[in-house]
């Protein structure tokens, strides 16, 4: 099931890495763009050595703000920019290693973020993750309970 397709043209992509993530957060902009699916590069940039946090965190703010729909960080194994994102009030991201956990983590989870691992994943699985995360739709129901729950959490304590 997929119930988005088509929609990725419509939103702007918030794109981020540290250095351990840069060569495969360049193959998915190079994918973006040649589907014609705008997006905002917030670094790092090429022969950097950075941490991962000041970038996930300028990706994160970019949606939190509104400028960008969803986001796409990748740092060595997707964990740090997971941590780092699901800081921000209104942002679930997830960690994703394969087509499912992509597809479960739009359809049960609503995530607007996706984490990725440039040491973990080769860019051919990565494209597809992407492809997966950005045309699959949330499936609401007993599943928006559960996300407003979460949100309220994330209300009690900000
Ligand atoms: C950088 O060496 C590495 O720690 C970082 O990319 C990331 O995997 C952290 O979660």
């Amino acid at each position: 099931m997929r119930g988005n397709e088509g929609e990725e043209h419509n939103m702007k992509i918030a794109l981020a890495s540290d250095h351990a993530g840069f060569d495969l957060k360049k193959a998915v902009a190079e994918d973006l763009a040649g589907r014609g699916i705008a997006y905002v590069d917030f670094g790092c940039g090429p022969g950097e050595n950075v941490d991962y946090v000041d970038f996930g965190a300028k990706a994160a703010r970019s949606i939190v703000s509104g400028e960008c729909d969803r986001g796409i960080l990748v740092c060595g194994t997707g964990i740090g920019m997971g941590i780092v994102a699901n800081k921000f009030k209104g942002i679930r991201a997830a960690p994703c290693w394969n087509e499912y956990t992509a597809e479960m983590s739009r359809l049960h989870n609503d995530c607007n973020c996706l984490t990725m691992g440039g040491r973990v994943l080769g860019p051919e699985e990565a494209l597809r993750i992407v492809r997966v995360f950005l045309a699959t739709a949330f499936e609401g129901g007993r599943h928006a309970r559960r996300v407003d729950k979460i949100r309220r959490i994330e209300e009690e304590n900000s």
